[in-house]
C-alpha cells in the first residue's frame, strides 16, 4: 500500500565484498532525497571494502565474521541481534554471499530483499555469468526478489536485462549486469520507501503506481 505517513523507512544493508550496490543505494537515497535512513551496513566478511566506504560515509558499519562461526544458527542469531538494534523496515542483501537459515528468513519474511545476478529462475546459485555464457542464452541480467527459504527463489519484484554477445567474457558480461543492477536495486529500494511494493495473497510481489519492474541496459 502506498505510504501516507511521514515516517522514514529504515534500511539495514548486508554485504560481503566491495559493496557497489550498497554505495548506489546510499548515493541515490541522498541525491534523490528519499524519506529513508540507511541505518547500518553489516558484512559477514571483515575485509569487505564496502565496509570502509560505509565508515567513510558515516554509516554504522558492523563486521560479523562468519568464518569464525562453526554453528550456522548461532551466526544467524547474532546477525539477527545486530539487525534488530536498528529496527529496520527492510533488510537489503546487496552482494551478501552467505546462505541464511530458514528460521532467519521466516522471521524477516516480507522485509528481506536480495539482488541476484541472473534472470531468475534461470541460473540460481553461484557462477551465474559463466553459466549464462556456457548455456548460449542471448539475454542475461539480474533479479531483485523477496527472500524465501528456498535459495534464489522468492517472489520477484524487478528484473534488469542485457544482451549476451558472442564476444562476451565472464568479465565483460558481469560488468554490464552490474551496471543494470545499479539501476534495479536503488529503484526497488525507493519504491519500498514509498510503500509501493507489496506481497499479495498468492505470494506474488506487486508494484503499485505503474512503476516498471523491467530495466534494460
Ligand atoms: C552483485 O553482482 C550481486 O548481484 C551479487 O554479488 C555482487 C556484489 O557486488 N550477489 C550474489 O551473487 C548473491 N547471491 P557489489 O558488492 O559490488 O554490490
Amino acid at each position: 500500500m502506498t505510504k501516507h505517513s511521514n515516517k522514514k523507512s529504515r534500511f539495514v544493508i548486508l554485504i560481503s565484498g566491495r559493496g557497489s550496490n550498497m554505495q548506489k543505494i546510499v548515493e541515490t537515497c541522498k541525491n534523490e532525497n528519499w524519506s529513508a535512513d540507511i541505518s547500518a551496513v553489516i558484512s559477514n566478511n571483515p575485509r569487505a571494502s564496502g565496509l570502509d566506504w560505509a565508515k567513510d560515509n558515516n554509516i554504522n558499519s558492523i563486521s560479523l565474521d562468519s568464518s569464525s562461526y562453526s554453528d550456522r544458527d548461532k551466526f544467524d542469531s547474532d546477525l539477527s541481534s545486530e539487525i534488530d538494534k536498528y529496527s529496520p523496515d527492510y533488510i537489503l542483501l546487496a552482494g551478501f554471499m552467505r546462505i541464511l537459515g530458514h528460521s532467519f528468513v521466516k522471521k524477516y519474511y516480507g522485509k528481506l530483499i536480495n539482488i541476484h545476478p541472473s534472470l531468475l529462475p534461470a541460473f540460481p546459485g553461484l557462477n551465474t555469468h559463466s553459466n549464462a555464457i556456457a548455456s548460449g542464452v542471448r539475454i542475461h541480467g539480474c533479479t531483485v526478489h523477496f527472500v524465501s527459504p528456498e535459495l534464489d527463489s522468492g517472489p520477484i519484484i524487478a528484473q534488469g536485462y542485457t544482451n549476451v554477445f558472442t564476444h562476451d567474457t565472464v568479465k565483460t558480461l558481469a560488468e554490464r549486469v552490474l551496471m543494470v543492477e545499479h539501476k534495479v536495486l536503488p529503484s526497488v529500494a525507493h519504491w519500498l520507501t514509498l510503500g509501493e511494493v507489496t506481497l499479495n495473497n498468492d505470494n506474488k510481489a506487486i508494484i503499485l503506481n505503474d512503476h516498471n519492474g523491467l530495466f534494460y541496459l
